[in-house]
């Protein structure tokens, strides 16, 4: 069942449960309002009889109280004590008579009703006695219930048409109203079904403010993420063959030379040398892309421990100085206090192995490279300071991209791939920490990395 249809069942359901109950109410209220009225007007005009009789009780006041009475709606009947009629205003039907029956052998003092059932009974009924020197006797006054029930009929079929017209109303009523709101949702169902069929253009109206319209802008944001990370993909794919394919090349083009006859084993030597070389890279570059892919699943391992820095970047220096050594130039490590901080190892040598080894690829011969610790409240800071080629401002942003090279063919001669950055990137992160770069042409690049000393190991 749709839901607007729901909902117009449910709300018309409640609403006229309520309306019903209302009109019940209102309708046994009225009738009965009106009932007690006609009954107590008949039980006083029988009282106001028994006063006349009681103050001059004669032939004359009957007939005079008989003759008031035939001109209404009402019977009067006086009557003995032993109920045998003295004088009756209108004919006494054998009704009236059973109903009279009832007050005999009794006494009363004042009036009472004698018959109050007006859907069963022809007659309501009341009577009162009087008590004179000559005579004593009982005034019994009798009213048609006919035009009661008449009365009664008719407030009902006008109730039955009140709750029928506002039955409809409400069905009309509810049924616009959960068109109007369930819209958006009919329209984001739509665009769900658009974007699961590979489309992610889809333009949902702004909805307001509520719930409805954050869900709303939630499915847009959703497909425009949906939309970025299927080009970005396309375009990975893209990159990677396009990476992969240099490299082939090279490979394919030197095992053909390298096979040709009559060439000297010098010559033979030095192309197997760049195929090792090329072969080299290919390698590094999957087995990158392997460590981005772990990365992305969040399945690579992070195994914290205390790591205290001065040692651990003392043995980091011994490992790579020989490399800044034989390119004539200086590493500097400055670790002034010596810190703990809870990280894993093995990543944090992997992130300053890549920056340090950017620092050396993209710095001439003759400048220093420093990397300092200091401390900040209960983070680490680490400045890595180069005298390099530097990267141009508008470049800074992208190249944590994967596979991004500011100068392709100058990065490619010295082995990159562009995956550095990002590795490095992610592993930050995961440690809690963030990354940040400065960089000036011609003068150097800063690469800023703080991470919390602390961080609870789940
Ligand atoms: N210290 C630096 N000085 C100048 N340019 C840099 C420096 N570090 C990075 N870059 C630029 O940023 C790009 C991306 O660096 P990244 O480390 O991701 O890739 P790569 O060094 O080219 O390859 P890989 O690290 O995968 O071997 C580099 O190609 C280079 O152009
Ligand atoms: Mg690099």
């Amino acid at each position: 069942m749709k839901i607007s249809t729901k909902l117009t069942l449910y709300f018309t359901a409640a609403v006229f449960a309520l309306v019903v109950f209302i009109l019940f109410f209102l309708h046994e209220n009225i009738v009965n309002s009106r009932i007690e009225e006609e009954m107590a007007a008949i039980q006083s005009r029988g009282e106001s009889h028994r006063d006349v009789l009681q103050d001059n009780y004669s032939p004359q006041t009957l007939q005079h109280i008989a003759l008031m009475e035939s001109k209404t709606d009402t019977v009067v009947v006086v009557t003995d004590q032993e109920m045998n009629p003295i004088i009756a205003s209108d004919r006494v039907t054998p009704q009236m008579q059973r109903i009279k029956e009832r007050a005999a052998g009794a006494s009363y003092p004042g009036s009472r009703l004698l018959e109050d059932d007006y859907r069963n009974s022809d007659y309501i009924a009341s009577v009162s006695s009087f008590d004179t020197d000559s005579q004593t006797g009982y005034i019994f006054m009798f009213k048609e219930t006919g035009p009661l029930r008449a009365l009664v009929k008719k407030l009902n079929s006008h109730f039955l048409i009140a709750g029928g017209l506002s039955l409809i109303l409400m069905l009309v009523l509810h049924f616009i109203l959960s068109k109007i709101l369930t819209r958006p949702l009919v329209k984001m169902k739509t665009a769900t079904e658009t974007i699961s069929r590979g489309n992610y253009n889809v333009g949902l109206p702004p909805a307001g403010n509520d719930e409805l319209g954050q869900l709303s802008n939630a499915i847009g944001k959703l497909s425009q993420d949906l939309q970025t990370l299927k080009s970005e993909r396309a375009e990975f794919l893209a990159s990677i063959s396009h990476e992969l394919r240099t490299p082939l090349t090279y490979v394919q083009g030197y095992t053909t030379v390298a096979l040709r006859e009559g060439i000297s084993d010098r010559e033979r030597g030095e192309y197997l040398k760049i195929i090792g070389e090329e072969t080299g890279t290919i390698v590094k570059l999957v087995e990158n892309l392997f460590e981005l892919a772990k990365l992305d699943e969040n399945a690579f391992t992070i195994l914290k421990e205390e790591v205290e820095l001065c040692p651990f970047l003392k043995g980091l220096h011994s490992k790579v100085n020989p490399a800044f050594l034989a390119k004539n130039m200086r590493l500097e490590f400055e670790c002034r206090e010596n810190l703990t901080i809870t990280a894993d190892p093995i990543r944090l040598e992997q992130i300053f192995l890549n920056l340090l080894d950017n620092a050396r690829k993209y710095s001439e011969e003759d400048t220093t490279v420093t990397l300092t610790v200091t401390r900040n409240g209960d983070r680490v800071i680490f400045t890595l300071k180069d005298e390099g080629i530097g990267i141009d401002q508008a470049e800074i942003p992208n190249i944590f991209n994967r596979l991004y090279r500011v100068e392709k063919s100058r990065s490619r001669e010295l082995g990159g791939s562009g995956l550095g950055l990002s590795i490095v990137k992610e592993l930050v992160e995961a440690h809690k920490g963030d990354i940040s770069v400065e960089s000036t042409p011609g003068k150097g690049t800063t690469v800023h990395i703080t991470m919390p000393m602390k961080e609870d190991t789940p």
